[in-house]
């Protein structure tokens, strides 16, 4: 990978991964990157590493700005493993380099990587700082943006956050930039992002976009996608919405699957029905389509609509495989109606209905249909 240089002294030296198709149930289509940052003071300082197989290509790319054995400090913002996988490479070919990381990110790494166990580390707090010469990097912890290890670092003197996880979108490609894609594309990704990330963390989002409100901010740097630098403003404020739970009441996901196509024509009518009140409408097939590429719909929709057939006594697997995923991101306060066909018996609309009202959704009376609408 090429390096970039984001200021005179800072430079992305991450790696892309076009091919990862899957994160954790999430799916990629788009692929991501996996971003780490060097910046060059009296100490050399790395922000983050990458993905364990791309450790090569890292440290290659590290070389494109300095003698990769010549960092000094070490800041591991987030010990999930495609952050913190060629730590242990980086750890033991700078042995002298000095790690910095949260309290519960000292503990996972260890846990994680036994070749670290004995590794002495900083173990840094919210306001703690670390001087490197000119510039001055101040912590920030970010319990549960998405781990309890997250944290963010801001390098004061040129007004950038590290912010790991947070704003991050999974897109590879060339693009380094938020300005290099378009508004709408960017938005898609971040939305997409925190859909399926960040979604079940709203309050504490709330508290990190309180700490950010005090800090002057030129570029953010997540860890996953391109760098926001043109659409700050906008981002922190949709993230703002989200985290507080703003939704669209006039839109509505209808989402399900069908054995012989008339939980189908179910999901088709009530789509006309839902326009014929004015209501916006996304209807999504899980035959078609993977339960997380709803979930960005799903962010701003205030009606869940879930429909399914009735399989040996149970909801068509897909729609159950949508629903742990649902149950797990956890979206707040939704209107949610469960529908679906069936031959005989016919549970599968009563099982839907349960996880709905166990999420705490207020439900439309539901539609039941005994073979054919
Ligand atoms: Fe991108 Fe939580 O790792």
């Amino acid at each position: 990978m090429q390096c970039v240089k984001i200021r005179e002294n800072v430079y992305w030296v991450g790696a892309v991964d076009e091919k990862v198709r899957m994160f954790h149930g999430y799916q990629t289509p788009y692929g991501t990157s996996y971003n780490a940052f060097l910046v060059l003071d009296e100490k050399i300082t790395l922000i983050d590493t990458v993905k364990a197989p791309f450790t090569q290509t890292f440290w290659d790319t590290i070389a494109q700005v300095v003698p990769p054995e010549k960092i000094d400090i070490v800041i591991t913002n987030h010990v999930e493993p495609d952050h913190s996988g060629a730590l242990p490479y980086v750890a033991q070919q700078c042995p002298n380099a000095e790690i910095y990381i949260s309290p519960n990110g000292e503990k996972g790494v260890k846990a994680y990587y036994a070749s670290l166990q004995d590794r002495p580390m900083h173990v840094v707090s919210t306001g703690d700082t670390l001087c490197t010469g000119a510039y001055t990097f101040e912590f920030l912890l970010m319990p549960m943006v998405h781990w309890p290890d997250s944290m963010a670092t801001y390098l004061r003197e040129e007004k950038i956050l590290f912010s790991n996880d947070a704003f991050g979108q999974h897109i590879a490609g060339k693009e380094r930039f938020d300005d290099e894609l378009s508004y709408d594309n960017l938005l898609e990704r971040v939305s997409d992002y925190y859909a399926n990330i960040i979604l079940p963390f709203g309050k504490q989002v709330q508290k990190v976009l309180a700490s950010v409100a005090g800090l002057e901010i030129e570029i953010i740097c997540p860890s996953h996608g391109v760098l926001l630098r043109s659409f700050i403003p906008e981002i922190l404020e949709r993230y703002a919405a989200w985290s507080k739970g703003t939704f669209c009441e006039n839109k509505a996901v209808i989402v399900y699957d069908s054995m012989w196509g008339s939980t189908e024509e179910m999901a088709q009518r009530l789509e006309q029905e839902l326009q014929a009140q004015g209501k916006d409408t996304v209807i999504f097939s899980l035959s078609q389509q993977h339960h997380s590429q709803v979930m960005g719909d799903i962010l701003e929709a205030n009606y869940i609509c879930v429909g399914s057939s009735t399989l040996n006594r149970t909801m068509l697997p897909t729609v159950a495989a949508f629903l742990c995923y649902l149950k797990g991101l956890n979206p707040q306060n939704r209107i949610g109606m469960a529908f679906g066909a069936y031959g005989w018996s016919g549970e599968s609309v009563a099982q839907v209905e349960d996880v709905l009202s166990g999420m705490g959704y207020e439900l439309l009376p539901a539609q039941k249909v005994k073979w054919k609408l």
